[in-house]
């Protein structure tokens, strides 16, 4: 049986499922619901001064009949009383001894750090998160993003909560940045024990086309949020191994961001996460998500042989690299398997519109399997992309004859180049 055990910077959870802080981690009778499904971890939802919420305050992208495949929020931190949340953290710690609280953080000045920070480690907190992240509302008050997006004041903030905490401090970063590696070395730098990322993206969800507002609509008005959900995984996958691969970086990440199954959190373990955390999925589909979740992740580990979250932990890091790394002379094209094709001919659309006009029909007409020409193939994977029929479209290897050669290598070194495919 695989151990899930899961340790980000000292925070021990029984699995690395973990809500992240938001609206289902809001309360505990909440967090204690989630626990019970098997969820071994909460950040709960960001403690400061309480906050006034407006009404409407989410939205959401959807596409190709799919609801929802983008969220959006203007929500703040907790609208509910400081000492609420603390009576419920100490019950919730108390009943569930072995699942991780981690209590999300964001105040303003040191003494009040100082203050919010005690307190939540006198009602139990396994450890604390700062929200570096807000990209709407907050950061207009000088906290949330505006801290992530400055390193200095992200280390010096970042310094005094590892000073006045006894348990483990992860910064959560901003995706609302150029390069998230800067940030990342900058709360290494004061002290974390791990970072978080990513919360949320500055956005614009949608625009009432009618009312001419922007959405959600507040009154008459709107304002930019936060955009998440499934189709945010890419951006936080990318910031994740960004991260993950820096020389000068070596602290521990809790992986955030479009986490939908147990797939897509083996993405982010595979890029050096040893948590996830998840909001919008929960929100859409409730706690028991991470029943399959656990199941699937277990059927994954004992597959590949992997005892500990640790033997695959980081495992697909090494194999990112920047662009001048890769071996120009590998080749594939595409095939076509004529038995599972129902003779759509997307495939051929897709080709001969958006990529290198090689898909072709049969000469006869009565057979609808497309043809594909081999030699005009750049392997560039678009017809296998929009081919409804999983498995039906192959890309594979060519041996060309041309050993492995880099851009790098080819500039810095000669290595010859296979002739190019394509270009006339
Ligand atoms: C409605 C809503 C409220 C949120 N509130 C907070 C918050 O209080 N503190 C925080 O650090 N992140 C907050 N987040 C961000 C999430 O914790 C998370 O970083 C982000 O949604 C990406 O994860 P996801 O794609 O699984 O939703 C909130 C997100 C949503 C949708
Ligand atoms: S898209 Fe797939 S199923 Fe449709 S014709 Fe092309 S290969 Fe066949
Ligand atoms: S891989 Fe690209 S170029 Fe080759 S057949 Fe498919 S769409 Fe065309």
């Amino acid at each position: 049986m695989p151990d899930l055990t899961s340790n980000t910077g000292g925070i021990v959870s029984p699995n690395p499922f973990w809500l992240a802080s938001a609206p289902p981690a809001n309360s505990g009778e909440q967090i204690q619901r989630a626990f019970d499904h098997g969820w071994g971890g909460a950040v709960w939802k960001t403690l400061g001064t309480p906050i006034q919420n407006v009404s409407s305050r989410f939205g959401a992208v959807n596409y190709g009949g799919k609801r929802a495949i983008g969220f959006n929020n203007i929500e703040l931190i907790t609208d509910r009383p400081l000492e609420v949340n603390f009576k419920e953290i100490y019950e919730t710690k108390k009943k569930y001894p072995k699942h991780a609280i981690i209590v999300s953080l964001m105040v303003e000045t040191k003494e009040e750090w100082k203050d919010i920070i005690k307190r939540s480690i006198d009602a139990g907190a396994d450890g604390l998160e700062l929200n570096f992240g807000c990209p709407h509302g907050m950061c207009e008050r000088g906290m949330g993003s505006a801290v992530g997006q400055e390193p200095k004041v992200n280390e010096e903030i970042t310094s005094w909560a590892v000073e006045y905490s006894t348990v483990p401090v992860l910064s959560k970063l901003t995706p609302n940045v150029g390069d998230i590696v800067p940030h990342g070395l900058a709360s290494q730098r004061g002290g974390a024990h791990g970072v978080s990322l990513i919360n949320t993206i500055k956005s614009i969800i949608g625009v009432d086309i009618d009312n001419f507002v922007p959405q959600p609509v507040v009154g008459t008005q709107s304002s930019n949020g936060g955009y998440c959900g499934a189709a945010v995984r890419p951006i936080a996958l990318h910031m994740l191994a960004a991260l993950s691969r820096d020389p000068g970086f070596n602290i521990p990440i809790s992986g955030i961001g479009g986490v939908t199954n147990w797939r897509d959190a083996v993405e982010f373990i595979l890029l050096g996460a040893s948590s996830v955390q998840v909001c919008t999925e929960v929100m859409l589909k409730g706690y028991r998500i991470v029943e399959d979740m656990i199941e699937g992740l277990e059927d994954y580990m004992r597959q590949h042989n992997f005892e500990t979250l640790d033997d695959f932990v980081g495992k697909a890091v090494p194999a990112y690299s920047e662009w001048g790394n890769l071996d120009l002379n590998f080749e594939s094209i595409a095939k076509i398997d004529p038995e599972a094709c129902i003779g759509c001919q997307v495939c051929m659309t897709a080709c001969h519109d958006g990529a290198h006009q090689c898909i072709h029909p049969n000469d006869d007409p009565a057979i609808r399997v497309p043809v594909i020409d081999e030699s005009e193939c750049v392997g560039c994977n678009l017809c296998q992309i929009v081919c409804p029929v999983d498995g039906c479209i192959s890309m594979v290897e060519v041996d060309n004859g041309y050993d492995s050669a880099t851009w790098n290598e080819h500039v810095n070194l000669g290595a010859k180049l296979r002739p190019k495919k394509g270009a006339h």
